[in-house]
């Protein structure tokens, strides 16, 4: 372990994928609390001072961290597109299993903890609300890939934890970038907008996220015995696609007569019905947020509205 000269865990932490839709925000969240000293990685889109690392090399894993030594890795990178898991098996191997593996084993040989990012998508969506001991049974092929390195991570280090979360929007880059707010493309432009009214989704502010986590790797430093195993963290408000669109339309006043229902499943890789996710292990530690829907959609959407 890396300890403080007077005895205390160092608060360094190492988060991967630090300049993704999840990651830039666990990255600010840590970035703004001085007691941290934050390292992000990142890999195509490396901007200030984030650290390019490709995670599946090996030997670039094993450099970054064994010279920054982290007590906290949060381990965001990931391929989370399932259509493109499904046409891309080689990809998502190296990038969702083998680096988790790389990441893993070299957080293990200078003690820090992991906390991997996964997805509502591990389950099947027949029977929610699943809590954190529920038996996994994905759906797709990026499901099963998330699910494989929940397990590298666990079994590298029964010390380890998981994360799972679902539907994100934040702070966005471009319109297109989160799963949620690609569907404004259509609306502001004012063309038709067919969105699926069938699979029910609890979309989740980033921010919300970031800030759990922050509290969460406090406590692991504070207390590592209440901190292993399985965490979820969710926004409770059910939702279908079709319903974000009409709120992300009535948001800026547009109009909802191009936005039409698809009452069937979804196309291309399934998708699970209802993973609703119970969240009592970690609200029992960590004081939560929940940012609503209307609010939080509203303001990351602002900037891409012309007034
Ligand atoms: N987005 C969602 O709705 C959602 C839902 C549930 C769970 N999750 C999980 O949340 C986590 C974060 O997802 P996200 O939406 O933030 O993904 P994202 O926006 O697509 O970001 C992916 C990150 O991975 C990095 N990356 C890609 N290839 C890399 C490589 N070879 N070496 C190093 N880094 C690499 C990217 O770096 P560059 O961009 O710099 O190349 C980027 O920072 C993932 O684990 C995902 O499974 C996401």
């Amino acid at each position: 372990m890396t300890f403080e000269p007077e005895g205390k865990m160092a608060k360094r932490v190492l988060i991967t994928g630090a300049s993704g839709l999840l990651g830039r925000a666990i990255y600010k969240e840590f970035l703004q609390d001085s007691s941290w000293e934050t390292l992000g990685l990142g890999f195509s889109r490396v901007t200030g001072n984030m650290k390019k690392v490709d995670i599946t090399e090996e030997s670039q894993v094993k450099d970054v961290i064994n010279t920054f030594k982290p007590s906290v890795i949060i381990h965001s990178a990931a391929e989370r597109r399932p259509d493109v898991v499904e046409k891309d098996p080689n990809k998502t191997q190296q990038l969702n299993i083998s680096a988790t593996q790389y990441i893993c084993q070299a957080a293990k040989s200078v003690g820090a903890w992991v906390l991997y990012i996964s997805t509502d998508y591990v389950f099947d969506g027949t029977s929610p609300p699943y809590n954190e001991d529920a038996k996994p049974n994905p759906l797709n092929k990026y499901g099963q890939s998330k699910l494989e390195g929940e397990k590298m991570t666990l079994e590298t280090s029964s010390e380890n934890s998981l994360l799972r979360v679902p539907i994100l929007y934040g702070e966005i880059e471009y319109i297109a970038e989160s799963p949620v707010t690609i569907l404004f493309e259509k609306i502001l432009a004012g063309s038709e907008l067919i969105a699926s009214d069938y699979e029910i989704k609890y979309p989740t502010h980033c921010g919300d996220i970031a800030y759990v986590i922050r509290q969460l790797a406090e406590q692991r430093l504070q207390n590592p015995e209440k901190v292993c195993g399985v965490f979820h963290w969710t926004s409770n408000e059910k939702m279908t696609k079709y319903l974000m669109s009409i709120a992300m339309a009535s948001a800026f006043s547009l109009g909802t007569e191009n936005i039409l229902p698809d009452k069937n499943p979804s196309t291309g890789a399934p998708r699970p019905y209802d993973t609703h996710l119970s969240c009592g292990k970690l609200e029992a530690l960590v004081s939560g947020r929940r940012t609503p829907f209307a609010d939080g959609v509203k303001a990351v959407l602002e900037p891409f509205v012309k007034k």
